[in-house]
């Protein structure tokens, strides 16, 4: 019995000491979207603190192969208001481990205003169950499969979205 219990507490300390292997997002994470990074013919772009595990993500939408699952950590955005972030852990497995935000943004930085799962959702509906619809063989990352028309938007307009970033500097 006593070994029993202790056991038991030593499993606890096992699971509380244990590597994350979960990256919950602070406000602080979200960025000047000029500070990302992107790739080459896409729009959409990519952050992680860890850089290791950046080239990773970048190397990863470079290729653009099917298949493949970005490292936890990773953020992608296309609009300041809104981002995917790769939670990981036993985080939301049916959305693939991601994490969907709604953002405010302001000039003194960014408010979450609503995370989670399937039941985040913009004005056309949920991120995730439109997402997995349209890109489930790449990490639900749509533009592998159709860019900003899948929106009806010109990539000029995606971009003009982009540099209208209240978060960053104003342009020298
Ligand atoms: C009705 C479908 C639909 C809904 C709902 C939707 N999106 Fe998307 N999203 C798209 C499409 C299509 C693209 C590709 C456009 C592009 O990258 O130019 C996209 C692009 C993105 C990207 C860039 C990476 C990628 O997948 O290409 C992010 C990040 C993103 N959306 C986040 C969200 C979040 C967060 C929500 C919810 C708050 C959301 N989206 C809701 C269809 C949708």
């Amino acid at each position: 019995m006593r070994s029993f219990v202790l056991a038991g507490l030593l499993g606890a300390l096992v699971a509380t000491t244990a590597p994350a292997k979960e990256f919950v997002a602070q406000e602080s994470d979200f960025r000047c979207l000029r500070d990302g990074s992107r790739v080459e013919g896409h729009t959409f772009l990519l952050f992680n603190k860890n850089h290791h595990r950046l080239r990773k993500a970048i190397h990863l939408a470079e290729k653009g192969q099917p298949g493949k699952h970005y490292p936890v950590g990773t953020i992608v955005q296309l609009f300041p208001f809104e981002a995917m972030v790769k939670r990981g852990g036993h985080f939301n497995p049916d959305g693939d481990g991601w994490e969907f935000f709604r953002l405010i943004v302001s000039a003194s930085g960014t408010q979450i205003a609503a995370r989670g799962g399937p039941e985040v959702a913009n004005v056309i509906g949920s991120c995730q169950n439109c997402h997995s619809n349209v890109a489930p063989t790449y990490d639900l990352i749509c533009e592998f499969v159709i860019g900003s028309s899948g929106l009806g938007l010109t990539d000029e307009q995606v971009r003009a979205a982009q540099n209208a970033d209240l978060r960053c500097p104003p342009a020298p």
